[in-house]
């Protein structure tokens, strides 16, 4: 069936390609011994919480396997009762999916319900004493008064508890983890995670990430909590393959020569795939369908791109905009001297927005970023 255009995440028959980063996520998941678990990263609107969300789909229809999802973006706050009361719903909706936890109304509706409520609701199932309590600690955790420090360990600990005694596997996914450090003691709550987790035999856990700064602080760094715990994995463009598979799964039959046109523009990138394919099957002009996308989604989105950028690095990637690749040429346009464009240009390889070709050449890591910057600054 042919798919419909769309900005959002995808998974099922709209989830194009990844098939060796799923197969590995998925080979990893579904063996019982395994408790290896990953670290997806890569730029803005790459993908990363598409192959989350197929990765979920996928697990979903096995057996043994309970699989809980939660993205740092949904969260209505970033207070540590948000994240918690969050956390702990997700975890325990996915185990009464499952039927592991065998009752009637979903999680959330019995987290704001009265105690009433929840007090017949757990007379009607049986688990064990352990268990029960932990499921009327969360059930009431809204209720409750403010100190969270026992609720941490909890819930961290929660999903292993439950996947043991159904003897089951848990994944639990966290997307854009690192705004968890934005959370009150975050990178407190990140270390006691971690700590627990290296006790946990039944859990497997896949977090993602766009900000190489942040999740260097949480995963990937030397110094970081995570370290050598989670296998990164850098989540990359499509390639040409998975770029003609895309158009033809959405139904953009275009002969190669545009195919290829498309893919030198797009760089493969899913998102801009997304809008301009769009544009194309309507108007089946590409260089309109780029225009109209610099002009309108690129608007929003590049110029919060660019206000990630310091004024200076502003500078230098405008005159590259321009054509500038070498320090003496960048400097040139830039009205910047050579020696300081060279910091400036490592800082800008850093946050992924410049890239060195070759020997002291440099170009913009995106070329519609490149085609905005120009069009709106010349
Ligand atoms: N495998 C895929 N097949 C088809 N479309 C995709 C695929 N992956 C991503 N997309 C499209 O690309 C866009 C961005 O996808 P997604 O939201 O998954 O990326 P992201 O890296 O999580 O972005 P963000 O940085 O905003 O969190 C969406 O329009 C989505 O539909
Ligand atoms: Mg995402």
């Amino acid at each position: 069936m042919e798919q419909r255009f769309t900005l959002r995440p995808v998974y099922g028959d709209s989830f194009v390609g990844r098939k060796e980063m799923l197969g590995e996520l998925l080979r990893e998941a579904s063996d019982p011994g395994s408790s290896i678990g990953f670290c997806l990263h890569g730029r803005r609107r790459i993908g990363k919480t598409s192959i989350l969300k197929e990765f979920e789909y996928e697990l979903s229809k096995k057996k043994g396997i309970v699989v809980a999802y939660l993205s740092f973006y949904d969260l209505a706050d970033l207070s540590l009762k948000t994240f918690l009361g969050q956390l702990s719903s997700i975890i325990l909706e996915a185990f009464r999916r499952k039927g592991v936890i065998p009752l009637e109304y979903t999680i959330g509706v019995l987290m704001d319900s009265p105690r009433e409520v929840v007090d017949s609701a757990l007379s009607k199932i049986k688990l064990s004493a352990g268990l029960s309590e932990e499921l009327r600690f969360f059930l009431e955790f809204k209720k409750n008064p403010e100190d969270h420090t026992e609720a941490v360990r909890r819930a961290f600990d929660l999903g292993e508890k439950l996947a043991r005694s159904a003897g089951v596997k848990f994944i639990l996914i966290l997307d854009e983890f690192p705004e968890i450090l934005k959370v009150e003691n975050g990178l407190q709550i990140v270390k006691m995670f971690r700590t627990m987790h290296e006790n946990h035999q039944n859990t497997l856990i896949v977090i993602s990430g766009s900000e190489k700064k942040t999740l260097e602080i949480v995963a990937l760094g030397a110094a970081s909590p995570f370290y050598k715990q989670l296998v990164p994995k850098k989540v990359l463009p499509f390639s040409f393959e998975e770029t003609a598979e895309f158009l033809k799964r959405y139904g953009l039959k275009l002969p190669e020569e545009s195919i290829k046109k498309l893919y030198e523009l797009t760089e493969g990138v899913p998102f801009y795939l997304q809008f301009i394919g769009r544009s194309v099957s309507i108007t089946r002009d590409i260089d309109a369908a780029v225009k109209e996308f610099i002009s309108q989604e690129g608007n929003l989105f590049f110029s919060e791109e660019f206000e990630r950028l310091s004024e200076k690095e502003g500078v230098i990637a405008r005159a590259m905009a321009k054509g500038a690749k070498t320090p003496t040429g960048i400097s040139k346009g830039s009205g910047e001297p050579v020696t300081s464009v060279s910091s400036y240009l490592t800082g800008l390889q850093e946050k992924g927005v410049v890239k060195k070709v070759e020997k002291a050449t440099y170009v913009l890591a995106d070329s519609l970023f490149s085609l905005w910057l120009k069009e709106r600054y010349s």
